[in-house]
């Protein structure tokens, strides 16, 4: 009996319960033997009655395991333990542009400043003209314009001040918005240049504002970004839309002003141009600068990302090696 029952195999319910039917159960063959039993010469009983008893807690542990094998299948089938812990996945992490546009867009939200959008494919009017770039004028050779078709009207914005014209064509002052946004220009691609790239720029109008308000305003900035102690410096420089203007320098952020190689052994760092918005383009977007004035702010987030995260080939933002992007915390 014992040999007979080891080779029977039981995958399901209804197969562990013939399997019972047929040793243990009324008629079957563990009752055949009992009543064999009664046969047995008396000097023999106590041995075959333990033989017995081995047999039953033989075939009755068979059934519990026929059970406990019957649970298991499912998995054992699939070839997974589904009580084993999972494969850890790997979070993402943010891009670093993306880690610093935040940080800067948050900065200038606690002054007040709100975040307004604009077409990346542009027209000459919000990108040159409106801002008081006079037609066929040099300065527009500061940018190097990408057109779409040879047609002078359609181009790829080289600035996000298009924005900026956009949001004074539509709201009257006061006006207070920074622009995040992708720009283009046709420039050859270096560790230091890219033909695009992302900048934010910031406006404010109201009455009486005044250079200080924008000095000042920078120096909050330039501190919330890279550190209470962080000086700025504001040197005259040309834009056609802000009258006067400048570029502004951090005390470099690597050696804190001492003199280092990233900052050339001058001890300042040039992360944006600056000014006051000039009279013509207030009137080109219907304000009236003798109400109103203004100033602008422009930055390259990857230049602050790169101060910020000592980067030094800027193309190593734009090659999405995780190796790279995997370094950068989520900080806000
Ligand atoms: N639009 C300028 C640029 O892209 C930056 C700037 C903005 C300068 C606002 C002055 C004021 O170079």
């Amino acid at each position: 009996i014992k040999k007979e029952a080891e080779a029977f195999v039981a995958n399901s319910e209804e197969e562990i319960e013939a399997f019972r039917i047929q040793y243990l159960g009324k008629k079957g063959k563990m009752n055949e033997v009992f009543a064999e039993f009664k046969k047995v010469p008396n000097e023999q009983k106590r041995e075959f009655g333990k033989k017995i008893n081995e047999i039953k807690t033989f075939l009755q542990e068979k059934i519990d395991r026929f059970h406990a094998d019957l649970q298991k299948q499912p998995e054992e089938a699939s070839g997974d333990d589904l009580t084993l812990p999972g494969d850890p996945v790997k979070w993402g992490t943010r891009h670093p542009l993306s880690i610093v546009r935040r940080e800067i867009i948050d900065i200038f939200s606690r002054l007040g400043y709100v975040v307004a959008d604009g077409p990346e494919i542009e027209d000459d009017h919000h990108v040159f003209s409106a801002l008081n770039f006079p037609e066929e004028h040099p300065a527009r050779d500061m940018q190097d314009t990408f057109f779409i078709e040879k047609q002078p009207d359609v181009l790829l914005r080289t600035h996000t001040s298009s924005i900026q014209v956009r949001t004074m064509e539509q709201n009257d002052p006061p006006i207070r918005v920074i622009c995040p946004g992708r720009v283009f220009r046709n420039e050859a691609i270096s560790a230091r240049a890219h033909c695009i790239f992302h900048q934010i720029e910031g406006l404010y109008i109201d009455k009486d504002v005044s250079f200080a308000d924008l000095k000042q305003t920078l120096l909050y900035f330039a501190r919330e970004m890279f550190g209470a102690d962080t000086e700025i410096r504001l040197r005259p420089s040309y834009f056609p839309f802000t009258e006067p203007s400048a570029e502004m320098d951090v005390s470099c952020t690597i050696c804190g002003g001492k003199g280092c190689n990233v900052c050339k052994y001058t001890g300042w760092l040039e992360i944006m141009g600056c000014g006051m918005v000039d009279p013509n383009v207030l009137e080109s977007s219907d304000i009236d600068p003798e109400i109103y004035s203004g100033f602008a702010f422009g930055m390259g987030i990857e230049r602050i990302a790169m101060l910020k995260y000592q980067v030094k080939d800027l193309r190593y933002y734009f090659e999405n090696d995780v190796r790279f992007l995997g370094q950068f915390e989520n900080e806000v």
